[in-house]
């Protein structure tokens, strides 16, 4: 009999990261997926989808307008739950941190389903940054049976809580997988529509992101004042910056940054344009964690605007800066990297830093061994 898996995911990321499990367990006589949305984003979520050609078998459609972490949270474990007692899985397989992904894992608990966690361990060692992620790993950490550990320290901060260490398995991250299916079968989609149509020629594009909930208030208005400074400061350089659909980050946003000749404000691209966009940026500003594991792949330098992070393999490598809130120095740094090729150089280095592409197989044979 196969291995009936609920694979359960609601946000952008955990489509672009688990749509590589997904593949290779349709594609495997040893497993029947079943794919549970519950819908936590909306058009972000669909947009990824259609591009990753996944869709879901359930979708919960939860997303409402503003939503609180309390409501995601209400909705998301009681459809999970039904679902789940409706369709009996052998296992259930969650990705990261987000609220979908904490409800996957306690609801799978409360059932006797045992859990797969598909990039465990992060830790920044803060549990209000990034917030609530980081109390959400923790908790999912405590649920789950297998632990599928992206890098070594990862599967350390695992140990450091006592998880078991037979439970610990390191596979990469399955976002090296999506990358690598993207250039090697899709690499037109990664033509840069969006930025050769946007960016004048001969102009460098940086590329920027933020949505975390930590910055929301004073840091992310500052973050976008200095953004003004920066392409107001240099010649020859302009901005793209595909914006969250959450109203708190458009708000601002477009308030601060909107009217600008040299910063582009889009919605969010599809991922092989977002791929495309990055793989031309001169230097990223953002707040992404999958945007920190992308750029090294390419030698794009990250300037990153949170205060703390669960990625240090790319601080540690020297390509990406961490500078926290602190707009001084975000608008010297990008300064130095505009006017200093050296310094430029230095953070451009390709980095491999989180997997070889081979997570998905690797997780679907420990799956197939031990499910
Ligand atoms: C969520 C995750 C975060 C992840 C991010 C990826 C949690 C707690 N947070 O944050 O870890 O990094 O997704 O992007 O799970 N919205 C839309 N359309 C969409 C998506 C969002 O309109 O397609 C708006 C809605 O008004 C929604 C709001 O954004 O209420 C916030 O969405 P939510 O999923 O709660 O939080 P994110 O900030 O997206
Ligand atoms: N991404 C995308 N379109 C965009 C911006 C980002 O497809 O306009 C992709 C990006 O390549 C990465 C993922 O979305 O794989 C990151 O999502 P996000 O920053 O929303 O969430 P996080 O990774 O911080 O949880």
């Amino acid at each position: 009999m196969p291995i009936k898996a609920a694979i359960i995911l609601g946000t952008r990321p955990e489509l672009i990261k688990l749509a590589p499990v997904i593949s290779a367990m349709r594609a495997s006589p040893n497993f029947e997926p079943f794919v549970l949305s519950t819908g936590q984003h909306r058009e972000m979520l669909d947009q990824a989808m259609s591009m990753v050609g996944i869709d879901a078998n359930v979708d919960l459609d939860l997303m409402r307008p503003n939503q609180l972490l309390t409501g995601v949270l209400q909705a998301s474990i009681g459809g999970i739950g039904n679902t789940l007692v409706r369709e009996n899985p052998d296992v259930v397989l969650v990705q990261g941190d987000t609220t979908t992904a904490l409800s996957g894992a306690q609801a799978g608990y409360f059932m006797g389903i045992p859990v797969g966690h598909v990039e465990a361990g992060l830790r920044s060692g803060n549990i209000n940054a990034p917030f609530p992620e980081e109390m959400n790993r923790i908790l999912i950490s405590r649920l789950a049976k297998w632990h599928f550990a992206p890098t070594e320290l990862a599967r350390d901060n695992l140990l450091a809580e006592s998880v078991s260490s037979e439970a610990i398995h390191i596979t990469g991250n399955t976002v090296v997988d999506s990358l690598k299916e993207l250039i090697r079968h899709r690499a037109q989609d990664i033509e840069n529509k969006t930025a050769d149509r946007i960016i004048s020629k001969g102009s460098r594009l940086i590329l920027v992101t933020l949505h975390r909930r930590e910055s929301f208030g004073g840091p992310i208005e500052d973050i976008c004042r200095a953004l003004t400074e920066i392409v107001n400061e240099n010649q020859n350089v302009e901005l793209l910056f595909p914006v969250h659909l959450n109203p708190k980050v458009r708000e601002v946003v477009n308030r601060i940054l909107g009217g600008n000749k040299r910063v582009h404000l889009t919605d969010p691209l599809d991922y092989g344009e977002f791929i495309g966009a990055l793989r031309s940026a001169y230097f990223v500003i953002t707040d992404s964690g999958g945007v920190q594991e992308e750029a090294p792949v390419f030698g794009v330098p990250v300037l990153l605007v949170r205060e703390a992070t669960e990625r240090i393999e790319g601080v540690d490598a020297g390509v990406v800066c961490k500078i926290g809130f602190d707009t001084e120095k975000l608008i010297s740094i990008s300064d130095q990297l505009l006017k200093d090729p050296k310094k430029h150089r230095q953070m451009s280095q390709v980095k491999n830093l989180y997997g070889d592409g081979n997570a998905a197989k690797r997780i679907t044979e420990i799956l197939a061994r031990e499910a």
